[in-house]
């Protein structure tokens, strides 16, 4: 075994995967979820925990575990080996160091993104963190709070980055590629972040991969600056906080996602983990993609003034169309989240969170406020104007639902209007993606599946099947013809090893197979099926026999017709023989 397989046996696929995509055991070997890779509702997404592999109905995505993180993280083949490695304390190989360029790259650059968290850190610690420590404190931060999100200063100096990274012999491209270090038109290179307090952004997995610098001073602009787009570090992929809130968005099945960096933190402190931010962007499908894996329910919480609710409204759009279930929490007081738990505490934070209003109550709220209240046709004003909302609702059947409540809610009575709203609402073009199903026979899945499942029978059911002309009428005939190839060749019939070999239409027919079987494989079942397979085919051989045989009587050939009959007495013979 190499170390790619050594470090694959050792690690469960199931786990790796379930971090990023809540699974659902469905079977002793299967666990289902909603795919990572496309947007669905339903899902089509499957793990096979004896066979670690994973395979998407819809978009036909799968792989292994190296696979997966590849796909999932965008990393190389060497990194996702590393992680994996790493995750299961196995050290890599000397002679693997020799990874591929990016490989290289990244990890320098996570190399001084770890050194620059070091520096930030103990620069808040020591004299030159004083004022950012009193500001800090001023805003109400803990110890333990400043800690866990790993809080730094970046110092005024604008070289300290620099030297450690010089120090440490990373060289000059690399310096430049990290977005910590920035180069002066002649030439030069000063720090990026100067008198700043640092937010470390850490990628879903952990890593720091960025940071987020607030000014000091309220007219040092901008107020925040954040990491430039690096090879670790893009801005439209990150939700602050992701990390730390993936366990809860999951156990809670629902995500707050508020709007700064210092909301996400003291909402954290408070005692509510599944809160994530937007880095200082507008929120973006990819975000939302991402959230969605963990759960498809999501609560807005946004400050309460005019720029908080404009920007819910961006965020409703965008988390509709990746379909997530939004709700909207609605703080009082013009406190932004993070005061709001520091001055009422988190039981009245609780309380708002429990009473967060489905998104179109919300808007209709916010329409109707803004209508004259003595205008008899307000509410009808206010039901068209959320026309378009609900219509981004992508389940029908959740749209009309939706409809109907609110026509109650602003109350509109039963009649034309409500028809009207109704049928403004009934259409919206679904796009749904259905891959054409290819159905395999029982006993195709039962022999496919004992390849893997009884491998000591394997010669013994090829050497049986092999001359059968039937499996040429196989659904998975040219699985059985790959396998039968590579036996040929001496080769190990491995899941893998076969999978790799096929075409991808029918690489989604083994996985079909390999996933729809659910009980032991016995090898009872394998050998009558085999029977039964071959005695249809006797069958069918000889029905195809005696049409022929027929047929050639009654165009006078006797010669072919007592040829053929000789052979069909051989086949009988045989079956006989058998039995
Ligand atoms: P405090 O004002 O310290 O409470 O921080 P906050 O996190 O509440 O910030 P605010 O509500 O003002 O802004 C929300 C988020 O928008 C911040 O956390 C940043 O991510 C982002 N942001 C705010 N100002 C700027 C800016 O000047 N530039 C950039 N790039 N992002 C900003
Ligand atoms: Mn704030």
């Amino acid at each position: 075994m190499d170390f790619k397989d050594q470090v694959k046996s050792a690690v469960d696929l199931v786990s790796v995967i379930g971090e990023y995509v809540r699974l659902k055991k469905s079977g002793t070997q299967r666990y289902v979820g909603l795919c990572p890779f496309h947007s669905e509702k339903t899902p089509s997404f499957s793990v096979h925990v004896a066979r670690q592999f994973y395979h998407c109905f819809s978009c036909g995505a799968h792989g292994d575990v190296f696979g997966f993180l590849m796909q999932i993280e965008g990393v190389g083949f060497f990194e996702a080996l590393k992680t994996l490695a790493d995750r299961c304390g196995m050290p890599m190989p000397k002679r693997s160091l020799a990874a591929d360029e990016d490989s290289k790259l990244r990890s320098a650059l996570f190399q001084m993104h770890e050194l620059a968290l070091a520096n930030f850190r103990e620069n808040l610690r020591g004299a030159t963190g004083a004022e950012a420590r009193a500001y800090l404190q001023r805003r109400g931060l803990r110890p333990e709070t400043i800690d866990q999100f790993g809080l730094g200063y970046a110092e005024g100096s604008g070289r300290r980055l620099l030297r450690i990274f010089e120090q440490q012999g990373f060289d000059r491209s690399q310096v430049e590629a990290s977005g910590l270090v920035r180069k002066r038109e002649d030439g030069t290179f000063y720090d990026y972040f100067r008198n700043r307090l640092m937010f470390p952004i850490h990628s879903e997995s952990g890593k720091v991969i960025g940071f987020g610098g607030r000014a000091l001073a309220a007219e040092d602009n901008p107020k925040y600056l954040n990491s430039p787009e690096t090879r670790l570090y893009q801005k439209s992929h990150v939700l602050y906080n992701l990390h730390r809130a993936k366990e809860g968005i999951r156990a809670q099945d629902r995500t707050i996602l508020v709007e700064g960096y210092m909301d996400a933190i003291g909402v954290t402190a408070a005692g509510f983990h599944p809160v994530v931010a937007v880095c200082g962007t507008a929120l973006g499908s990819h975000q939302v993609q991402t959230l969605r894996r963990l759960s498809h329910r999501v609560v807005l919480n946004f400050d309460p003034d005019m720029a908080g609710a404009k920007a819910a409204e961006k965020y409703i759009n965008v988390l509709l169309d990746e379909s997530m279930q939004v709700r909207i929490m609605e703080l009082d007081a013009d406190l932004d989240p993070d005061e709001y738990c520091l001055e009422r505490g988190a039981a009245a934070y609780q309380e708002r969170l429990e009473k967060a209003k489905g998104y179109f109550y919300w808007m209709a709220d916010r329409a109707r406020a803004a209508q004259d209240p003595n205008d008899p046709d307000a509410r009808v004003a206010v039901l068209r104007q959320l026309v378009p909302v609900v219509r981004r609702i992508p389940d029908k059947l959740e749209r009309m639902q939706a409809a109907e409540d609110l026509a109650g809610y602003i109350g509109v009575e039963r009649g034309t209007v409500l028809d009207q709203f109704r049928q403004a609402v009934a259409t919206r073009q679904e796009t749904v993606i259905e891959r054409p199903k290819a159905v395999l026979r029982a006993d195709e899945r039962l022999l496919l599946n004992a390849f893997f499942n009884l491998p000591e029978i394997g010669a013994h059911m090829i050497r049986e099947l092999k001359p059968i002309e039937s499996i040429g009428r196989f659904t998975s005939r040219r699985i059985f013809q790959t396998i039968f190839a590579m036996a040929d060749a001496g080769s190990e019939l491995r899941f893998e090893e076969i999978h790799a070999r096929l075409e991808e239409a029918d690489q989604n027919l083994l996985a079909q197979a390999v996933l729809a079987e659910d009980s032991e494989t016995s090898r009872e079942d394998v050998l009558a099926a085999i029977e039964s397979i071959r005695r249809s085919e006797s069958l069918y051989q000889r029905s195809e026999l005696k049409v022929r045989i027929k047929e050639l009587e009654r165009t006078g050939n006797w010669e072919e017709a007592l040829r053929l009959m000789g052979e069909l007495q051989a086949i009988e013979k045989e079956v006989r023989d058998r039995a």
